[in-house]
């Protein structure tokens, strides 16, 4: 963290402010054990929310329902850039917020939030008492600048630790998800409770995983050269499809987030007339409960995770379709 991001020196101690994960996504679903308060705690008797963009990453609302908490989507689409406002679900609900997930660079749309969003939502933490899940296993994944993180939000922001964990992965960094090996930080009564929570629920990551995990995180040379093959992939993507409407190179991640009007008839035709698999982007979001509209009808996700002449091929059948 520290050769990643510019902190002070002494702001992390590795005993006292991270605990090895098998993966990130399991950590990121206990999280909401420790977070979301129990009945008998639920503020003025009201049930906890649970807030997360809209898409979203499945575990999320699984951990925020199998913890009693009321999963609340915020939208991030086009209009704001895909940064969820998490201000504008209004002073009621904040005050009985009790965890916030936002990924970043984020997954689907491959956003990448900058200083000024994250302070704010450091601070919107901080006034009504939540705990944010910085969810960033795609911070090694970007194109041109590194993206930066939220640890460095807590830096300029004076070094705390309070209301804030992150979550880093070798699945995406080292194309490591085999070896479930991520980490999480935070301030250390927070990493206290959940040591105690995986010694008493989970399994601890074994040894020898653990030395190859630093092995990895000691060496970014692989994760230069894993972030250079994207980028082709990338640059490939935007001469097959970039004079698409809708098409758009993002600045981080691995994914095409691709507008083709509605993503469920396309993702079917791809499959069935061009054997390429896609995702309907609706299968990532939720319906608005005011709307009712689904932010990610509109779109598919194109996973380039592909060697070059894989993915040439897939992006050339995609073309194909959706000039047909
Ligand atoms: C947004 C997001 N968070 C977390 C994870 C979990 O990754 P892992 O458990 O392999 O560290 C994934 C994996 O796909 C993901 O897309």
């Amino acid at each position: 963290m520290a050769r990643r991001y510019d902190l002070p020196s002494g702001m992390l101690e590795p005993a006292r402010n991270l605990l090895p994960l098998p993966g990130t996504k399991e950590g990121l679903f206990q999280l909401a054990q420790l977070a979301v308060p129990g009945p008998e705690d639920w503020p003025d008797g009201k049930r906890p929310a649970v807030l997360m963009t809209n898409p979203t990453y499945h575990v999320y609302k699984g951990a925020a329902v199998m913890t009693g908490g009321e999963p609340i989507y915020v939208p991030a689409t086009a209009h704001n850039n895909f940064l969820p406002d998490f201000e504008s679900v209004g002073p009621d609900v904040l005050a009985r917020t009790a965890l916030v997930y936002l990924c970043n660079p984020s997954n689907p749309q491959g956003t990448v939030a900058d200083q000024e969003y994250l302070a704010q939502l450091v601070t919107l933490a901080r006034r009504y008492d939540f705990i944010v899940a910085f969810d960033e296993c795609y911070a090694e994944i970007y194109r041109d600048e590194p993206p930066t993180g939220a640890l460095e939000t807590c830096a300029r922001l004076g070094g705390s630790l309070d209301n804030v964990t992150f979550f880093h992965s070798l699945s995406k960094r080292s194309s490591g998800a085999g070896l479930r090996s991520g980490f999480v930080v935070g301030a250390p009564d927070l990493i206290d409770a959940f040591a105690m929570l995986r010694s008493t629920g989970g399994a601890v990551v074994p040894l020898p995983i653990l030395a190859a995990s630093a092995a990895l995180w000691r060496d970014d040379a692989h994760a230069a050269e894993t972030r250079a093959h994207y980028r082709t992939l990338f640059d490939m993507a935007e001469r097959i499809l970039g004079n698409r409407t809708g098409f758009y190179k993002p600045p981080a991640g691995f994914f095409l987030w691709l507008d083709v009007g509605d993503g469920e008839a396309a993702a079917r035709a791809l499959w069935r007339d061009y054997a390429v698999k896609t995702v309907p982007g609706a299968f990532f979001a939720y319906p608005d409960p005011t709307t009712g509209e689904n932010p990610g009808k509109p779109y598919i996700r194109v996973a380039l995770v592909h060697d070059t002449d894989d993915a040439e091929e897939g992006l050339t059948r995609i073309a194909r379709y959706l000039t047909r």
